[in-house]
Formats: C-alpha cells, sequence, structure tokens
C-alpha cells in the first residue's frame, strides 16, 4: 500500500512546519495573543492581531488529523511491521498529549516548564512519525500485491502439462 509511504511523509512534512511555526510564536513572544482556548477571539475568523498563533493551532488541529489517521492505516495495514504500528501508535498518543499540553500553556499562562514539556513532547512526537516513515519507505509492498491477486486461471490443458 504506497498511500503508508504518502500520507505518512506529508504528515511529517506538516509536523515540521508545525513545529517551525511554534518555535516562531515562542521567540517572538505572541503566545498569548489568542488568550482563550479553543478558539480565538474572534472565533473562527482570522485577524492579523493573533494570525501567527491562530495559524499555530489551525496547523495544529491538521496535523492531529494527519497522525491520527497515519495511525489507522498503519494498523489496518497488511504488511506494516509491528514496530511501525508502535510507533505510529506512540506518535497518535503523543499528538492527543501534545494538543492538551497546548491548552494547559495557554490556561496557565505560558508557565516555562509546560512550554519546555510542549517542546519536548514534540521531539517525542516528530521521532515517531520519523520512524513511522522510515518503516513505510522500507516495507516490501510487492508481498501485499501477491496476497491479493488472484490466481491465473489455465486455458488449456497443456498448461498443466508445463
Ligand atoms: C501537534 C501539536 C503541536 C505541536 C507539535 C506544537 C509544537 C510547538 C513547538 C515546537 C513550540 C515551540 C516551543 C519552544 O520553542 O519552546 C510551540 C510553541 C507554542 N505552542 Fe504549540 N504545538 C502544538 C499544539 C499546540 C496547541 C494546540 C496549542 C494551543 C493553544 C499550542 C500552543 C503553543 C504556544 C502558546 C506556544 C508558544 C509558547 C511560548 O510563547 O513560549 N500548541 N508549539
Amino acid at each position: 500500500m504506497q498511500l503508508l509511504k504518502a500520507l505518512s511523509f506529508t504528515t511529517l512534512s506538516v509536523l515540521f512546519s508545525l513545529m517551525f511555526i511554534g518555535g516562531y510564536v515562542s521567540a517572538s513572544g505572541v503566545g498569548l495573543t489568542c488568550p482563550d482556548w479553543p478558539l480565538c477571539p474572534q472565533g473562527l475568523v482570522p485577524h492579523q492581531d493573533f494570525i501567527i498563533e491562530y495559524f499555530h493551532r489551525s496547523v495544529a488541529a491538521t496535523t492531529g488529523l494527519l497522525v491520527i489517521t497515519t495511525m489507522a492505516f498503519t494498523i489496518k495495514s497488511k504488511v506494516a511491521p509491528r514496530g511501525m504500528k508502535i510507533a505510529s501508535i506512540i506518535a497518535a498518543g503523543a499528538v492527543i498529549g501534545q494538543v492538551t499540553l497546548g491548552a494547559i500553556v495557554i490556561v496557565e499562562r505560558l508557565h516555562s516548564l509546560l512550554v519546555t514539556g510542549h517542546l519536548g513532547l514534540g521531539i517525542v512526537l516528530f521521532s515517531m512519525m520519523l520512524m513511522t516513515v522510515i518503516y513505510a519507505y522500507r516495507i516490501d509492498y510487492s508481498k501485499s500485491t501477491k496476497a491479493t491477486t488472484p490466481p491465473q486461471k489455465l486455458k488449456h490443458n497443456e498448461d498443466i502439462r508445463e
């Protein structure tokens, strides 16, 4: 299932961008421009006053869906090795933890330990997604094709003798 390669790699790329944006949110000191949770002051409508933090949250929501979708496809796959399934399950757990921690970071007004934990859990999440991608690229997909292709019908008795 080549879909696993594309899905896991897309997820990793979006996650990388999210961590980049998170670093920018932190370094530019705009972490509390959306002081509420889960929505920003104008609900779903973006505004230039909090556009960076709005972007961080929107990309986080997309990343969460992608990580969980990758896990679902990995678990369903017949060719995915055990290690890949475990890595994708840990990644899904980490993304749920990360979104929850993101909310606590806001509620606790950027407590330094929580922000550090947010960075640490982000690294765990990235590592697990990277492992999932590496596994996805090492799978021998021809095995799954052989398993699903029905055997060819013999046309003539001669074929049997051959
Ligand atoms: C998959 C989900 C997420 C990932 C991978 C992620 C990742 C990151 C990273 C890497 C940073 C930079 C940390 C640092 O430089 O110390 C950051 C900052 C931040 N994140 Fe997230 N984040 C996620 C979700 C969220 C969510 C849902 C919120 C909720 C509001 C949030 C709120 C914040 C805030 C406020 C900061 C800036 C903290 C500061 O000002 O120092 N994050 N994020």
